[in-house]
């Protein structure tokens, strides 16, 4: 449990009580604040809230993160209302690339399957062959039939991909996420340096220097899995900050050592906007039918790649 002020501890009894009354559940992405934890019905990374969004029986989801995120689940739970609760809270690299520029580049590269990262909108889902997570990218894309594959928004993680798929060749476009792509390699070789046996663990959106001298490079629920299970008992942590907090939270017997910067969108949702959401049915993610349909079939054929689409039942016919 979080050291909560008085003040949060009220919230937080308000967030439940309202949660019960109105059928909720809240889903957290693992960057948020710690006090939004005590709330969570469920904590993960971009692929573990599809799959629980998806299944969810409950009439409301407050889906606390990022609106790519929410817009995600909104997707994939087609009769359930998706609150972001801060409007506000975007994803700088899922701007970096929009459905006109992403028609462009496939007229570039005619024949070539389109893979884009979660981390987009739902246009530019509408515009793609199929969605990965950074949990299941190489899947996707080894999975898929054309050896030619333009990979969006993210460069770090197409050039990580292509790394473990040689067999392909994957056209990246040149986008970033700015919070990931600007730690530095000196930065970690110094860490390493003052902690030499600390098992560096990385998020796929860092360069690419850096993700080639990490022991194990994964999503963040993948990140804190291999902390949990590794025997090493200290670990180097490359990513946004709050991952760090949550693994010393978590694993009090293991020592984190975090290169890291902020993602101020992945903190813009707060138990107070927490509260309002529930109380008001605020914001309300609403996605076009003609692009809805078109995105879900890049999910579908997601989880048909990674052999996940029976756990979503929005998407069996
Ligand atoms: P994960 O899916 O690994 O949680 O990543 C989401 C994200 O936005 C990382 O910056
Ligand atoms: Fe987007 Fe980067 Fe923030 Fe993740 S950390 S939500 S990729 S800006």
């Amino acid at each position: 449990m979080a050291t909560l002020t008085t003040h949060q501890i009220e919230l937080v009894e308000k967030i439940l009580t309202l949660k019960k009354e109105k059928n909720a559940v809240i889903l957290v992405h693992n960057y948020l604040r710690p006090e939004v934890y005590e709330v969570a019905d469920f904590i993960g990374d971009s692929l573990g809230l599809c799959e629980e969004a998806a299944q969810t029986k409950a009439d409301i989801v407050v889906f606390s993160a990022v609106h790519f995120m929410a817009e995600s689940a909104a997707l994939l739970l087609p009769h359930a209302k998706v609150l972001l609760p801060n409007y506000n809270a975007g994803c700088a690299l899922a701007d970096m690339i929009t459905a006109e520029q992403l028609r462009a580049f496939k007229l570039e590269h005619p024949g070539a399957a389109v893979v884009c990262y979660i981390n987009s909108s739902a246009e530019v889902k509408a515009e793609s062959d199929a969605v990965c997570t950074s949990a299941n990218a190489a899947e996707v894309v080894r999975n898929l039939p054309e050896k030619k594959i333009l990979f969006v928004p993210d460069k770090n993680l197409a050039n990580f991909v292509a790394r473990l798929v040689p067999e392909k060749e994957i056209i990246a476009w040149e986008g970033y996420c700015p919070i990931h792509h600007k730690i530095t390699v000196e930065q970690v070789m110094k860490a390493k340096a003052d902690h030499p046996n600390a098992k560096v663990i990385a998020h796929p959106e860092c360069p690419e220097d850096i993700l080639r001298i990490a022991d194990k490079v994964a999503s963040t629920t993948g990140m804190m899995k291999f902390a949990e299970q590794n025997e090493n008992d200290e670990f180097i942590i490359i990513t946004e900050c709050g991952l760090t907090q949550r693994m010393i939270k978590e694993m009090p017997e293991k020592k984190f050592l975090s290169v890291c910067n902020m993602c101020y969108d992945m903190k813009k949702t707060t138990l107070e906007s927490i509260l309002e959401a529930l109380e008001q049915e605020q914001f309300e993610i609403m996605i076009p039918e003609h692009v809805a349909v078109r995105a879900r079939k890049s999910f579908k054929r997601m989880f048909e790649l990674t052999g996940g689409v029976s756990k979503i039942p929005s998407l069996v016919e």
